[in-house]
């Protein structure tokens, strides 16, 4: 018997995974998942493609070495670098990822303009390239790279001067001339409110819903669903010890979302 056995393993660079654990539990209540965000290394959006592989192989390894089942990448930019291998690695494991929400922002605005807030690697790998070709041609989309967003949201205090200072220069130029923001980083559903505040009345997109759907989905094709009658459980780990970084976990957690 293994620590984390029939559990499935929701990673990311830090905190953003939350977002998506929290849809995850919403879909599969009575699955139990493992989340393990990668603060000591957060940001990932300013790592090289093969530095992000690398370290998404790593805690992969770790999850399925502990039992898990199922793993879901709960970061688009790890999704972007590292999916495809991560799937090539482990062919028999259901690897699920994250993408910016185009598609749903796209057939709900048609002939609209959309925001799409990513990190720059994300925007920059091909990933997003072809989604933006195949989603994007009746739409106008303006990209919008976020360097340090998410290191502001890794300290957990969402309403400092600094996230409003930051938030109010990036965004302003775009305040009554966008319909729909894609928040195409899983740390940014965490400050939805905040951006509100910049832009006023507006759409917004995530995938985390859409990547509950599929995971829950992907565990039924490999019949590994948990028994109906199982009450569900969250264990939290990060790469940064201590009661402090749990905490904030936690709190983000039980944080309702905008
Ligand atoms: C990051 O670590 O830079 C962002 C995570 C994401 O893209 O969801």
């Amino acid at each position: 018997m293994k620590e984390f056995d029939n559990y499935i393993g929701v990673f990311d660079s830090g905190v953003g995974g939350i977002s998506v654990l929290k849809e995850l539990v919403q879909a599969m209540p009575n699955e139990h998942f493992l989340f393990y965000g990668d603060s000591a290394h957060a940001p990932y959006g300013d790592k090289d493609p093969q530095t992000i592989a690398r370290l998404s192989g790593d805690i992969a390894t770790r999850m399925i070495d502990s039992g898990c089942k199922a793993i879901v990448i709960a970061c688009n930019t790890a999704t972007s670098a590292a999916a495809e291998q991560l799937r090539t690695t482990w062919p028999n494991t259901p690897i699920i990822g994250i993408e910016p929400a185009l598609k749903p922002a796209a057939r709900a605005f048609v002939h609209g303009r959309i925001l799409v807030m990513a990190t720059a690697a994300t925007l920059k790998l091909e990933k997003f390239h072809e989604l933006a070709v195949h989603w994007g041609s009746n739409s106008e989309i303006h990209t919008l790279p976020c360097p340090g967003l998410v290191d502001l949201i890794e300290t957990g205090d969402l309403d400092s001067r600094a996230m409003r200072t930051y938030l109010e220069e990036k965004l302003g130029p775009y305040r009554g001339k966008v319909d729909a923001i894609v928040l195409g980083c899983t740390h940014y559903p965490f400050i939805k409110r905040q951006i509100a505040y910049v832009m006023g009345e507006i759409a917004f997109f995530d995938g985390g819903e859409g990547t509950a759907r599929h995971t829950k989905r992907k565990l039924q094709e490999h019949g590994i669903e948990a028994p109906a009658d199982q009450k569900g459980r969250v264990v939290f780990r990060s790469s940064i010890e201590g009661e402090g970084q749990r905490e904030l976990y936690e709190r983000l957690y039980h944080l309702p979302l905008y």
